[in-house]
């Protein structure tokens, strides 16, 4: 087919790694090879029995239909019920609404808000999806590089360097994917009161991972700092990772009334609203107890552990203990300019992710993917046996290299 027949916008923008990389590793098995993904962004886990049930009740009580743009109205209360009380975030029914996934709401959002030439500052390494959904709408991707000593955490100092009179928003994702970086309320107080002088920039804070923080610590909202903060902040959650509901397509937000009443229209024009099955599933997750994501962020801690030590004590790898979410970002530069076996050139970190792929029979995603070329993005979502399985696998591979 012709290739103009495709849009502009859509020439612009990359297809996304993470999708392409589950896609690779699911074509390579059917093949036949034994092969082990690291690239997997979602729990290895049941969406917990109690929330399916809920689910099958609404499915056969006539739950069935469209819903209101926004959700139903019972899971929109629970989700005002869950900004207070573990976010500390006071919303209402017409401040929160609900979409097919925190990306919906993320892609709404800016569609909504994003005039050509609109800057929108991007941390990196950042969730390979934000810059291209700036870029569908128009917008400049800013990205914003932190300390990598510091787990390329941005600062408030790093804000005012970026900030220009065309910058619309300001995206931040805490804990976040691909380093695991937790912001602390202090780091966060940092970065609010860079924004202080400028009314106008909006925040998104990108909270999914909220529940997956190891060794003791928090998480905090950067809404739940102020009011003026808080007035001009779109927070933005979902079910798919907390109850390992990926495949459900749930997320939700809250923000100023004018820019969740934006996301409600372009939503209604879109689709619609989301599953009506799931927000009752939602509504179960949300008002339920807590346990099944205590548990299983104790197995994402144990995980990240130890794969954490086995990386590390591979000559060439330098990993970072990831503070949350559940990948670990190690550095390779150290490897770069080697050679495989075969004489091929190790001369990125999308040769290493290949050369691992072909000759471990492990699958990562290369940093570059997400805005950090000399890292691989590893996912913790794998049982035990097997994530040891491909540690050892990619030490066997590094020894080979020269
Ligand atoms: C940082 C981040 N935000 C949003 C999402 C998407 O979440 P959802 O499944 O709710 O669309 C992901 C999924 O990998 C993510 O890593």
């Amino acid at each position: 087919m012709e290739e103009a027949i495709l849009s502009a916008r859509v020439k612009g923008i990359q297809p996304s790694p993470s999708v392409a990389a589950r896609a690779l590793v699911s074509s390579l098995k059917s093949k036949g090879h034994e092969i082990i993904g690291l690239t997997v962004g979602e729990p290895d886990f049941g969406t917990p029995m109690h929330v399916v049930e809920a689910a099958i009740v609404g499915a056969t009580s006539g739950k069935t239909r469209y819903t209101a743009g926004a959700g139903i109205e019972e899971l929109r209360s629970a989700i005002v019920d869950k900004f207070d009380r573990e976010n500390g975030i006071k919303s209402d029914l017409n401040t929160v609404t609900v979409g097919t996934g925190a990306k919906q709401i993320i892609f709404n959002a800016l569609a909504a808000t994003v005039n050509p030439g609109d800057e929108v500052l991007i941390p990196a390494p950042y969730w390979v999806s934000y810059p291209d959904i700036v870029k569908l709408y128009g917008g400049i991707p800013v990205v914003l590089t932190g300390d990598p000593d510091h787990d390329f955490k941005i600062t408030g100092d790093d804000v005012r360097r970026a900030i220009t009179p065309r910058t619309k928003w300001l995206l931040l994702n805490t804990p976040t994917n691909p380093t695991g970086a937790v912001y602390t309320r202090q780091e966060l107080q940092d970065i609010a009161e860079a924004l202080r002088p400028y009314p106008d920039i909006l925040i998104m804070t990108d909270e999914i991972y909220e529940h997956f923080t190891f060794d003791g610590r928090t998480h905090v909202s950067l809404a739940s700092l102020d009011d003026e903060i808080a007035s001009r902040c779109l927070t933005v959650n979902g079910v798919s990772k907390a109850f390992a509901m990926t495949g459900w397509r749930l997320g939700y937000a809250t923000g100023p009334a004018q820019i969740i009443g934006a996301i409600n229209k372009v939503t209604s024009q879109s689709t619609t609203c989301a599953s009506s099955i799931s927000q009752v599933a939602a509504v179960a997750a949300l008002n339920g107890s807590r346990e099944f994501v205590e548990a299983m962020v104790e197995v994402f801690e144990r995980r990240r552990g130890r794969a954490w030590t086995q990386l590390n004590a591979i000559p060439g790898i330098e990993c970072a203990k990831a503070e949350g979410a559940f990948y670990l970002f190690p550095n390779i530069m150290k490897l770069l300019g080697c050679s495989a076996p075969n004489g091929k050139d190790i001369e990125s970190d999308v040769a290493l992710a290949e050369y691992l792929a072909e000759e471990a029979g492990v699958a990562t995603i290369a940093g570059t993917s997400f805005g950090m070329p000399g890292y691989l993005r590893c996912s913790l979502a794998i049982e035990e046996k097997k994530l040891d399985e491909a540690c050892a696998r990619i030490a066997r591979a590094c020894h080979r290299l020269s």
